[in-house]
């Protein structure tokens, strides 16, 4: 079956973006913001908040940036109309990072005012290794005028505990803690995945430390095990944490689990546009849904 799902997977980008849709489609909420506040609401009416993504990144020009600040903009406003629990999660590098950190900051202001005005919050993802330091040079500028604004933090990067200890020098931080997404050399991020999660917990625990909120973003069963005990251990207030997903990524009773235990979580949806290399990439981490879609289909 795994043979036969890794196959699934190399000739999906073969077939027709409608069949692949079928196989990915789980992992996006839509191509609308129709679509994508209708997901919103079905998660909230069964207990989790959530936070939209419009899929892209590595925008190129100041046009195409400000559109899609734009687009995030308006957003913040569907979300109030709707009442949606709900946020947003916003690349750097989408509203012009690649261009500039002049354009990248002057949007960032934008959004942050469009998230202050609302009553709401802006999470500005990571991306790889070559932004880190001005994405956190950027959070801590906006955070002289406004406090709804925090960022991600990655836990195969040796710098990110001397990151947190930069973050927190001011004010306690509302972090997200994953375990990192990109490609990066053994010079600067650790690669084996025991001593990733050995620090994912030892930086979780520090962020504890500082006071800040915490984004304990992760699927993986073992470390949210480890992470449950150092909740129970320390006996950390729920109002000090959330657990947060991928939408559409299977979490074997997890979800159940948190909200049982009135932990809050909190789901990210991407949609839009660019879904197509998106949900081929989270396929690629989890080719076991390949073979299940199939199933269903064939059944139906
Ligand atoms: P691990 O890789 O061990 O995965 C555990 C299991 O979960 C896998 O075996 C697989 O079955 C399943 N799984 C995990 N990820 C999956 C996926 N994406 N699709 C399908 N199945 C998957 N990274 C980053 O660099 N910058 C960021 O801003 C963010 N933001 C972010 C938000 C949220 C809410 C989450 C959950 C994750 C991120 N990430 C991220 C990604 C993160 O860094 C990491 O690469 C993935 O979550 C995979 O690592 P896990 O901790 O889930 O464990």
């Amino acid at each position: 079956m795994n043979l036969l799902n890794s196959f699934l997977i190399k000739i999906l980008p073969l077939f027709p973006k409608f069949i692949v849709y079928k196989f990915a489609g789980r992992y996006v909420a839509g191509i609308s913001v129709k679509e994508a506040v209708s997901a919103v609401k079905s998660l909230n009416a069964t207990g989790f908040s959530a936070t939209l993504d419009i899929l892209g990144e590595h925008t190129i020009s100041k046009i195409e940036a400000r559109k899609v600040t734009q687009s995030y903009a308006d957003l913040y406003q569907t979300i109030k109309n709707e009442k949606l629990n709900c946020n947003i999660s916003v690349k750097p590098t989408h509203i012009g990072l690649d261009i500039s950190i002049n354009e990248f900051e002057s949007n960032l202001n934008m959004l942050a005012e469009a998230a202050f005005k609302t009553n709401n919050f802006l999470r500005i993802d990571m991306e790889s290794s070559h932004v880190t330091t001005v994405t956190i040079d950027s959070i801590l500028k906006i955070q002289k005028k406004y406090k709804n604004v925090g960022t991600v933090l990655q836990a195969y990067l040796y710098r990110t505990l001397a990151d947190i200890n930069n973050l927190t020098q001011r004010q306690s931080q509302n972090i997200r803690l994953c375990k990192g997404i990109y490609k990066e050399s053994e010079n600067i991020a650790i690669q084996n995945r025991t001593k990733i999660n050995n620090n994912y917990v030892r930086l979780f625990k520090k962020l504890i430390e500082k006071n800040c909120y915490v984004g304990i973003a992760t699927h993986d069963q073992n470390l949210i095990q480890d992470i449950y005990t150092i909740i129970d251990e320390l006996k950390i207030d729920p109002a000090q944490f959330e657990f947060q997903v991928l939408y559409g990524v299977p979490m074997a009773g997890w979800l159940d689990r948190h909200l049982k235990n009135n932990f809050n979580v909190r789901v990210y949806v991407p949609f839009g546009e660019d879904w197509y290399d998106y949900s081929i990439r989270r396929l690629r981490e989890n080719p076991g849904i390949a073979g299940y879609i199939l199933k269903n289909m064939l059944k139906r």
